[in-house]
């Protein structure tokens, strides 16, 4: 208390000689005061400082001031013009009103002042003049009362939160989650293939799994993160997939998402969505290399920086490339490049992608995704309704890209067999039913039987003798 009463006191002496200008510089340079007193409300309303001082001063008067606390207020009509600096009782000294309400918020015991914001999961909160919170209205990409609806209601699936999504907008969701163009008219309008299905011999189990026919063969789910490259992810993941079980095992690449996004730049958006076909075109007359060789690298700040291309190829003849470039892993020395032959449209009937699938493995599909599908924790998906009650910035959707590996019937609490679609996302393995969902069949939900793709990988005996060598060699 002693020092601070003393300089009061000085200040005080100060003053009156006159001399306060150098004092005042020093207190304060300016009066657009980076500190204004009152932002955070007249915290000593009945303390007498413009009536100690002798009254007010009329228009501007930097001198016109008082101590106050550790610092001075000014008794000037002209200390309330930008940030208030105004002694307690100016208002009722100097102009003889009320003094203004600065408002104060609460939340959770704790006061905040005008200006002053929070995170409320994707809405940021600013306390109003008034002592209100004003909080903005954004559709989240987690809403409680859509994971509660879920779960209450019998869909015949349950939702979850995510902690990667929460504090995300629905819309940030749909633009950095996603990733796939819908493809143009001339390439939704390509010529599905003709299967010409015996019933009999082309009897299609109840369940199928790509994992048990063909273990080892079948890649893991990856994590797109935020970078909207579905399109990218479940190209290479379908490729991966089929190069392994058609080379008998011989190879089982891991084929790398980033080559197609660093490198695949042409009518591409990198990590703000790209199209299938184009992808399928770099893969078939460029090819790509591993994940390991060609390691993913999530956008860590802008979320639609895309890294510059660090793997080329050319031709060693018979269509097949060479990668001129070492991996941009410096660990891995297996910089070999894979290609696809051109990919093929399957129709949009359930039993021919079935069939395929056994056949010859995971297929490649387009689909729809609707708010309620980011919260999807287990069992067959269908889109509820659960969001139809809310103003329609709620409901949103977006065209995304999967890899479709088998299929099942499950019977639910009413005895009905429900059929479904076993797919892989690119979300993870946390999301989900470890990376993977299960999706109605037969219906067409969310347009998931509608455009689907399969492929081949490009693979000559020699491909499969150079690795399988390549391959007992590093056993050794
Ligand atoms: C100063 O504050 C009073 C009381 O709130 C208000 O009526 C007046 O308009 C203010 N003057 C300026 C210049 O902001
Ligand atoms: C979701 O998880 C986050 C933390 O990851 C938590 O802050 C939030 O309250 C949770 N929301 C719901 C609806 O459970």
């Amino acid at each position: 208390m002693r020092p601070i009463l003393l300089t009061v006191i000085v200040l005080l002496l100060v003053v009156e000689k006159g001399t306060s200008d150098r004092i005042l510089s020093k207190k304060r340079t300016k009066r657009q005061l980076d500190n204004p007193l009152h932002v955070g409300g007249i915290r000593d309303p009945f303390g007498s400082y413009c009536e100690r001082r002798g009254g007010c001063c009329p228009g501007r008067d930097d001198l016109c001031t008082v101590p106050y606390l550790d610092t001075i207020c000014y008794c000037d009509l002209f200390c309330n013009r930008t940030v208030s600096d105004c002694c307690p009782d100016f208002w009722g000294q100097c102009l003889g009103v009320q003094p203004p309400y600065i408002g104060v918020c609460e939340r959770n015991g704790n006061r905040f002042f005008a200006g002053q914001t929070y995170k409320e999961n994707c809405n940021l909160c600013t306390c109003g003049p008034t002592g209100r919170w004003n909080c903005e209205q954004n559709a989240c990409l987690i809403e409680s009362d859509m994971i509660q609806g879920v779960n209450r209601g019998d869909y015949g699936w349950r939702a979850a939160n995510y902690s990667q999504f929460y504090g995300m907008s629905l819309d940030e969701g749909l633009r950095y989650r996603l990733g796939t163009q819908r493809p143009s008219r001339t390439i939704m309008n390509m010529n599905e293939i003709q299967m010409n299905m015996d019933p009999v011999s082309d009897r299609l189990p109840l369940h199928f799994n790509s994992a048990e026919k063909w273990p080892g063969k079948i890649h893991e789910p990856l994590d797109q993160g935020n970078c909207a490259a579905s399109w990218a992810f479940s190209t290479a993941s379908v490729a991966s997939d089929r190069i392994s079980i058609q080379s008998m095992g011989h190879m089982t690449p891991q084929l790398s998402p980033q080559n197609l996004i660093s490198c695949d730049t042409r009518n591409q958006g990198g990590c703000a969505g790209g199209r299938i076909d184009g992808a399928w075109w770099y893969l078939r007359r460029r090819g790509v290399v591993t994940e390991d060789c060609y390691p993913y690298s999530p956008p860590q700040h802008t979320p639609v920086e895309v890294g510059r291309c660090m793997m080329q190829s050319r031709s060693i003849g018979r269509g097949k490339r060479q990668a001129t470039q070492r991996c941009p892993n410096p660990q891995n020395y297996h910089n070999d490049i894979y290609q696809s032959t051109p990919p093929y449209r399957l129709s949009t009937n359930e039993k021919e992608i079935m069939k395929e699938i056994m056949d010859n493995g995971p297929v490649q599909a387009i689909m729809e995704v609707h708010e309620d599908f980011f919260v999807y924790k287990s069992g067959i998906y269908k889109h509820t309704d659960v969001s139809f009650t809310k103003p329609t910035q709620y409901q949103k959707h977006g065209t995304h890209s999967v890899k479709i590996t088998g299929w099942g019937e499950e019977r639910q609490f009413d005895g009905k067999p429900r059929k479904y679609w076993i797919a892989a996302n690119s979300w993870g393995k946390n999301w989900g039913e470890n990376g993977y969902f299960r999706i109605a069949r037969g219906d067409n939900e969310c347009e998931i039987e509608a455009f689907v793709i399969g492929v081949w990988g490009r693979i000559t005996m020699e491909d499969m003798h150079n690795h399988h060598h390549q391959h007992h060699r590093r056993h050794i």
